[in-house]
Parts: structure tokens; sequence; C-alpha cells
């Protein structure tokens, strides 16, 4: 049986923790220096205590969340420059293995945002269950900005949840976006003071349903998009590999990391 002291944790940069007798575990992106970017060593352990969640037949909800004030500033900007085309999205790569361990984690997950939700900290949204965000939080995917494309299917789930064209806006301008706008697009459940008070309640209340029945009902309100996630995955990782090896990206990434 695996219990969340089984789970490794090397990145040092992402913490878990087990609440209401080991029903409810909740992990936390802990580098604010960075603005909680997450590198592939915290892929690797957010990978890991899926995993540990899913194995453990205690745990009924997991809660996800970020640190002081921080949801995450997205994929580690230089980790991408660095893992080039070949290494990101591949599918050995711990990124890709977090997105899939998320996007087809079986038990519920509900998110907490407070601060900023870059990049993949506004696309890992689209693979919860519930969403709560503080009225300050604020998103943005701007990977196109970065001479990048979508990822984690949100060229597939965006559009169906917000409308094409306010999905076009966000993927194509890239521009930052309030809880307010989050709300309206159906990104988030709610717009809170205490996102994770309200995540961890959720949770609790997730916890106490029968556990087989909130499975089932998972894999069911997945079941028709499945396939076509899957696919839009696969083609949208083909795209980002090229593009990360292409002129737009390296100009994007040379100027944030001279920016004043
Ligand atoms: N990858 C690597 N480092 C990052 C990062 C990222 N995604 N986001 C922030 N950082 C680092 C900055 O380089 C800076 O480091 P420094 O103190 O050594 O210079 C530190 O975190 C603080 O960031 P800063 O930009 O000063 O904070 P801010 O509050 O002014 O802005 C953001 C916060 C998130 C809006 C801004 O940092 C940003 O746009 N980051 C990039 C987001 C992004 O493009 N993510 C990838 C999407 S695919």
């Amino acid at each position: 049986m695996t219990k969340l002291s089984d789970v490794s944790l090397d990145s040092g940069f992402i913490q878990a923790q087990t609440l209401q007798n080991n029903t409810v575990w909740q992990v936390s992106f802990e580098r604010i220096a960075s603005k909680n970017a997450l590198n592939l060593a915290m892929y690797q352990d957010l990978a890991n205590v899926l995993a540990g969640f899913v194995a453990q037949p205690e745990a009924r909800a997991l809660v996800v969340t970020g640190s002081e004030g921080c949801f995450t500033s997205g994929n580690d900007l230089a980790d991408f420059a660095s893992a080039g085309a070949d290494g990101a999205l591949s599918s050995e790569s711990p990124l890709w293995q977090f997105m899939l361990a998320l996007r087809d984690c079986p038990k519920p997950v509900v998110m907490a945002v407070e601060g900023v939700a870059v990049g993949i900290g506004s696309t890992m949204l689209l693979h919860a269950d519930a969403v709560f965000a503080a009225p300050s939080a604020s998103f943005a995917m701007p990977f196109a900005k970065l001479g990048l494309c979508p990822e984690y299917a949100s060229s597939f789930i965006l559009p169906r949840l917000a409308g094409y064209l306010q999905a076009a806006q966000w993927l194509m301008l890239g521009e930052t976006f309030s809880a307010e706008e989050a709300l309206h697009g159906r990104l988030i459940n709610a717009v809170v003071q205490e996102p994770l008070a309200a995540a961890l309640e959720h949770a609790s209340k997730l916890a106490a349903m029968p556990p087989q029945a909130l499975i089932n009902t998972k894999q069911l309100l997945k079941a028709s998009d499945k396939q076509a996630i899957d696919t839009c995955m696969t083609q949208e990782a083909q795209v980002f590999a090229k593009a990360l090896s292409g002129k737009e990206f390296a100009a994007a990434i040379a100027a944030f990391f001279t920016r004043k």
C-alpha cells in the first residue's frame, strides 16, 4: 500500500501532506523565488504524488495549490530552453508524465489559485474537477507570445469551455486575465477570498462520498472527450517541439532572461 511517506519528493520544491484521516491529500508548489515555476524535478515529484494518491485506497480527493500567494508561473523557461525540441514534451519526460497522471487521475482533483497562474498553471486547471480562485488571481496562456503553441489539450478544451472567440483571444494574445474573466470563461467554479479553504472544504465533501461512485462519475464525465484530448495532446506536442527549436522561441527566451 502506498502511503504519502513512500512517495519520493526529490526536487525540494514540492510539499505534500495528508489531511482528514488520509482521505484528502494536499500538494503545493513551493519555489517562490521563481514564482513557483515548475522544473523537471518538480514535475517528477508531482507525477509521484499523483501515482501515490491513486494507489492509496483511503485517499479520496487531491488538492493542488501554490504557496505564498502564488500558484505557478508555469513551466520553468530555462528548462524549456535547455530541454530542447526532443526533451520537453517527449513521452519519457517528467512534464509529459505529470500531464498524463493528472489528465488520467481517476479520483477527484481540486485546485486553489492565488496570484499568478501562467502557462501550464492555467492549462492544468482544465484537467481539474473543481477550481477556486482568489479575487486577485491572474491567469495567462502566453504560448504564442513565446513563439510556442497551446499545450495540454487547451486548444481542444478551451474553445468548448469558453467559446471559440474567447479561447482564441486568450491563446493568441496571451494577455493576463482576471479571476472574474476566468469565471466568465468557465475555467473556475468560484471566486472566493480563501481559495485553499474552499478547495479543502470541497475536497472534504468529495471525501465523504461513496468513492467508487465518484470514480465512475468522473470516468463517465470524461469519456466522450477522452480520445479527442489524447489526439490533441499528441498534435500539440509535435508542433510545440518544433517551435521550441525555432527562432521565435529563442528570441522570446532571450528577451525574458535579459529584461530589466
Ligand atoms: N521560469 C523560470 N523563471 C521564472 C519564471 C519561469 N516561468 N517565471 C518567473 N521566473 C523567475 C524570474 O526570472 C525572476 O527571477 P530573478 O529574480 O532571478 O530575476 C523571478 O522568477 C521573479 O519573477 P519576476 O518576473 O520578477 O516576477 P513578477 O511578479 O514581476 O512577474 C510573472 C511574475 C509570472 C508574470 C513573470 O515572471 C513571467 O511572466 N514569467 C514567465 C511566465 C511564463 O512565460 N511561463 C511559461 C509559460 S509556457
